[in-house]
């Protein structure tokens, strides 16, 4: 098992090139299904999560291919409709996303459910009620969901909830379907609108990705296109974060400043200074970092995959943080990490109280998911004395050369195998 050593590293300085996002690569993969065809994509991240979208789509019988590092060639003509097992839905409840495209190619799917994860249950009823409002009859028998229909019809859809996924996999199965789909109250993450604009390039005829209602018009066919990945926000973010709680200077390459306003505004309220320039960011930390709130909101509200890099931060800030989350149920497993490091927080349901504290201090510490354990290595980059990250398997999930990144801002840190 892979762990990472993080030692104190203040005023991290330099240059870095924002990976293509993770969360737009997966279920633009998932649509290359539609595709029945070659498809050509650019700033694919080099991810353990794309690894298992790879074996599913080669399971099914796609071609995939990297022709360069982060260029991609995928060729879906001779994949056929095949029962997707636990062994591969269980280890990313991304997997769920081919559900859309097969439905849409083929009428039917069957996948295993992928089960829940440290962050919460994670249900995917809303996909269900989109793909039964499509005319798709879903039954769950033996942990699998067998969907099936003769052929699917547009329909007017309201999520209770703006559900990233649902949204996706909505938009997907509509794609082929007769008639008009309209979704309401629909996801609005950048991630849906760089799916939106994938899609279309295969020739569906998807508008209004990144507002509430989103009109799907079924068509005959899709098929090649060619398409660059949008960068990861998040990732981005995570390194702002960095730049700022170590009073350092960073410049962030190949970002799209409108996917992080909430960031942005959030660190300048913290008192570090943040440049926009085109695609370029620069950070610059303050020596006297102010103590603010954040609550988690669906986008374009702060964004829950950076609540624990900005508690990490809060944690060496003088005063009183509030961190309300509202989009999972058991997003403060790391909490209990941050105490073994001297944090002080308290938790009351969905809101963590942090009060500021002069140091952590270096312990061995475990990543509970993915966005945690990114949080964990900016703890220890200000904590006194080493801090051991276990589990860093979820950290490699989503975040492409991450040990190599942060030593070329100076960061102490090593990858060890023991
Ligand atoms: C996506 O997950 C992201 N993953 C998550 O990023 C991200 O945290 C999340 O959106 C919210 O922004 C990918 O895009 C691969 P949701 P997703 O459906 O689609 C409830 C990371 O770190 N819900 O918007 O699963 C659900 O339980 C990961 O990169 C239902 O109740 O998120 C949760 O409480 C972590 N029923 C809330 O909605 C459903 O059918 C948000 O879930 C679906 C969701």
């Amino acid at each position: 098992m892979d762990k990472f050593l993080v030692n104190k590293s203040m005023n991290l300085k330099g240059k870095v090139r924002v990976s293509g996002a993770k969360n737009a690569a997966l279920p633009i993969l998932a649509a290359s299904i539609l595709a029945g065809d070659e498809v050509i994509l650019e700033d694919v991240p080099r991810l353990r999560d794309i690894e298992i979208m790879e074996d599913i789509l080669t399971t099914l019988g796609a071609d995939f291919e990297f022709i360069e590092e982060n260029k991609l060639r995928i060729d879906t003509s001779r994949v056929e409709n095949k029962d997707i097992g636990y062994e591969l839905t269980s280890q990313m409840r991304a997997s769920t996303l081919i559900m859309g495209p097969l439905l849409a190619r083929f009428g039917n799917a069957k996948i295993s459910l992928p089960g829940g994860c440290t962050i919460g249950t994670r249900p995917i009823d809303l996909h269900l009620k989109g793909f039964r409002a499509l005319g798709v009859d879903c039954d769950v028998h033996n942990g699998y969901i067998e969907a099936h229909s003769e052929g699917l019809v547009g329909q007017k859809i309201y999520l209770d909830f703006p559900s990233v996924g649902a949204t996706e996999n909505i938009i997907m199965a509509a794609t082929l379907a007769e008639g008009e789909t309209i979704l309401d109250n629909a996801a609005m993450e950048p991630e849906i609108v760089d799916l939106s604009n994938f899609l279309n390039k295969m020739g569906a005829d998807v508008k209004g990705a990144g507002t509430p209602t989103i009109r799907i018009k079924g068509v005959e066919k899709l098929g090649k296109a060619s398409h660059q990945i949008i960068p990861d926000r998040i990732e981005a973010g995570t390194f702002m974060v960095a730049a700022a709680m170590t009073d350092g200077d960073i410049e962030l390459e190949n970002i799209i400043t409108s996917h992080i306003k909430p960031v942005i505004a959030k660190l300048k309220e913290m008192g570090a200074t943040v440049e926009e320039n085109g695609s370029h960011i620069r950070v610059k930390g303050t020596s006297e970092p102010k103590a603010t709130d954040i609550k988690t909101m669906p986008h374009p509200g702060f964004p829950t995959d950076m609540q624990a890099q900005f508690m990490a931060f809060m944690n060496i800030i003088d005063g009183t943080s509030v961190v309300i989350e509202t989009i999972f149920e058991n997003r403060f497993r790391i909490v209990d990490e941050f105490k073994r490091m001297g944090a002080d927080i308290k938790i009351d349901g969905r809101t963590a109280i942090v009060q500021g504290v002069e140091e952590l201090t270096g312990s061995e510490v475990k990543a509970t998911d993915l966005r945690a354990g990114a949080a964990l290595i900016l703890a220890g980059l200000v904590a006194e004395g080493e801090t051991i990250v276990d589990d860093i398997y979820h950290i490699d999930r989503g975040y492409e050369n991450i040990e190599e990144k942060f030593k070329a801002l100076g960061a102490n840190i090593k990858r060890v195998s023991v």
